[in-house]
């Protein structure tokens, strides 16, 4: 072995360097869709409906000059999606799609940008500042690296240590803020139970919000709320489309779902007065936004075949968004945020 493999390390100091690290998963030219597929990948119907949810924003907004931040942008997949959308609305008016929108596009990336981006997108490792529009993180905070608890056989949570090899040994009680976190959120009940420490997403979370001057916030992810929490934790790994265990060395994402209604709660206490946040389904939301699995009607195939088949694979990708027990379980936490008064 060697010292790096050997060295024991909490899970978020470890998932740190595995995935951020030099040479780590999420720096690779691959970037993630070389691994899985999130919803911006299964479909061009995700990116038009953040174009259509842009469009409501610029609404309530009363302007049509808007900020679209993606925070984990990957590789800008989405912001080029919701460009294209936007300028299809502006050369289709009868599209649906909003088209008088002018967009200033921000991809908040740990990644360098990839070669060939649209010009139109401004790339950084951290979000702009007092901008107007909407904040939009897709699968981002289930890869900001947490600490693992495990209730030991006395029933005392502690922090749970792992090498590079993907060993684990308990190591000290959990204390501090995380202690304090973990009784809110996540208690461990018996012997064996296991939480991730959600505190650095919600931390996180807090602080992107804190970038909109105005406008909306959604964060969308695998997630659970309280009553509802995985009893062994969710802590996975990812690589090439497999599930694989979680192993800290580079080569494969570490992921874990996010106790979102934390990160709400977070929010709200940072900025009182603020509308409480909302959180839906990703089926909800998407087919609040028009998104909807419906099979085209049997008679568009004989008055319009090619129109038919396009309605079709469409509707399937819809039902992939959708679905329930996949992409339609993800939840939306979204947060509203009002123009600063005084
Ligand atoms: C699972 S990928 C999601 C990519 C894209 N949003 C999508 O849905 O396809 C998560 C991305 O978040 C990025 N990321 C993680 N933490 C970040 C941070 N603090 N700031 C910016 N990007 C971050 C990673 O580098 C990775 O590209």
């Amino acid at each position: 072995m060697t010292d790096e493999t050997c060295q024991w390390q909490g899970w978020r100091e470890a998932t740190e360097r595995a995935l951020y690290g030099p040479g780590g998963f999420y720096l690779r030219p691959e970037g993630p869709a070389g691994h899985f597929r999130t919803s911006v990948h299964a479909s061009p119907l995700f990116a038009a409906a953040v174009a259509r949810l842009l469009g409501e924003v610029a609404e309530e907004l009363g302007t049509t000059e808007i900020a679209l931040v993606d925070v984990g942008a990957g590789r800008g997949e989405l912001l080029t999606g919701v460009l294209a959308a936007t300028d299809a609305g502006a050369g289709d008016t009868a599209s649906g799609l909003p088209g008088a929108l002018t967009v200033r596009a921000y991809a908040v990336e740990r990644a360098a940008r990839p070669a060939g981006l649209d010009p139109r997108i401004e790339w950084s490792d951290r979000p702009p500042r007092g901008v107007r529009g909407l904040l939009f993180a897709n699968e981002w905070l289930d890869n900001v690296p947490v600490d693992v608890a495990e209730a030991d056989a006395e029933g005392t949570a502690r922090y749970v240590e792992v090498r590079a090899d993907g060993t684990e040994r308990l190591a000290g009680p959990v204390s501090g803020a995380d202690a304090e976190w973990l009784a809110r959120w996540w208690p461990l009940r018996e012997p064996g139970a296991r939480a991730e420490i959600g505190r650095p997403r919600d931390e996180a979370w807090t602080a992107a919000v804190a970038c909109l001057a105005e406008g909306r916030a959604v964060a969308v992810d695998y997630a659970h709320v309280r009553a509802a929490r995985p009893p062994f934790g969710s802590l996975t790994g990812f690589r090439a489309g497999r599930e694989v265990p979680p192993v800290p060395d580079g080569d494969c994402d570490l992921t874990a779902h996010v106790a979102l209604d934390a990160c709400a709660e977070a929010v709200g206490a940072a900025s009182a007065g603020w509308p409480v946040a909302g959180l839906v389904t990703q089926r909800e939301a998407l087919r609040a936004l028009g998104v909807s699995g419906g099979r085209p009607p049997l008679s568009l195939a004989s008055t319009d075949p090619a129109g038919y088949v396009r309605a079709l694979s469409s509707a399937g990708e819809a039902a992939e968004l959708t679905a329930l027990g996949g992409l339609g379980d993800f939840l939306w936490l979204t947060q509203r945020v009002p123009a600063a008064t005084g």
